[in-house]
């Protein structure tokens, strides 16, 4: 029998004030995948994350995470234990900026975790170093570069050993050298510890870099226009907005 997904999405739609955003969205995320959701600005990516992870209501559709379906945890409790088993790196997701970089890392810790602070410490320390910055612990946002800023928020997000990520746009803003380098990490902790990543971008050279299966969502559309390898649907699509995307070319 097949492996269950670690994330399985059934005809989601969300919906503001009477407008959809999206419907109909239905795809499949499996264990230890990159799977990458595009599409242009406004078209519902960081919505579609949010809606997952039930932090915006569906209207329609059903969202399982994990194999538990986050909607039908009533208490607070299994929403809890089921939350702190997903890691998230908001786009907008700041660090903290009194907080040293280590600091910041072991905020999950602290309200997820009974562990002593040496310990928690300790934690932090390591996944800082897993990114890259196991010397820059001490430092504050405000003394770090926008990439080393990225870097430390997958620490933050992977402080509780998820085992599923979903980062929002972890490279806009970075020049693409240094974005880069992050899609290498994202690769790489996918590869040596087997965490499913979920990755919102709408740059080109990331999704054929990292994604295994993407979904590309269209505001036009309301939904979903594509799914599959972003390689093969580069060369395969026919759908004019797909083409125009993978192909850089005029719609
Ligand atoms: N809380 C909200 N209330 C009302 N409308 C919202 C809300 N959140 C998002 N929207 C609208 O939903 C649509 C999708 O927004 P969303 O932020 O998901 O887009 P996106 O694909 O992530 O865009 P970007 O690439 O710019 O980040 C937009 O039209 C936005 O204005
Ligand atoms: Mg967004």
């Amino acid at each position: 029998m097949a492996e269950e997904p670690v994330i399985r999405a059934e005809g989601l739609a969300v919906a503001f004030n009477g407008n959809t955003v999206f419907r109909d969205v239905t795809f499949e995320v499996r264990r230890g995948e990159i799977f990458v959701i595009l599409g242009g600005s406004g078209c519902g990516k960081s919505t579609l994350l949010k809606a997952l992870i039930g932090l915006v209501p569906l209207a329609a559709g059903r969202a399982f995470l994990l194999g538990e379906e986050l909607a039908a945890a009533r208490d607070d409790a299994t929403r809890r234990a089921l939350l702190r088993r997903i890691g998230v790196m908001w786009q907008s997701g700041a660090l903290f900026g009194s907080m040293t970089l280590a600091e910041n890392v072991e905020l999950p810790l602290e309200e997820h975790t009974a562990l002593p602070r040496p310990a928690r410490e300790a934690l932090a320390r390591a996944k800082l170093g897993l990114v890259g910055l196991g010397d820059a612990a001490a430092r504050l946002p405000a003394e770090i570069s926008g990439g080393m800023a990225k870097r430390a928020g997958i620490a933050r997000a992977m402080a509780l050993d998820p085992p599923l990520l979903f980062l929002d746009e972890p490279g806009a803003g970075l020049d693409p050298i240094t974005s880069a380098g992050l899609d290498r990490l994202i690769v790489d902790i996918a590869r040596d510890t087997g965490t499913t990543f979920v990755v919102v971008t709408h740059e080109l050279q990331s999704i054929l870099a990292i994604g295994d299966r993407c979904i590309m969502l269209d505001k036009q559309a309301r939904g979903m226009i594509a799914e599959g390898d972003p390689r093969r649907l580069r060369e395969e699509s026919t759908h004019p907005t797909v083409r125009a995307f993978f192909r850089r070319e005029a719609a």
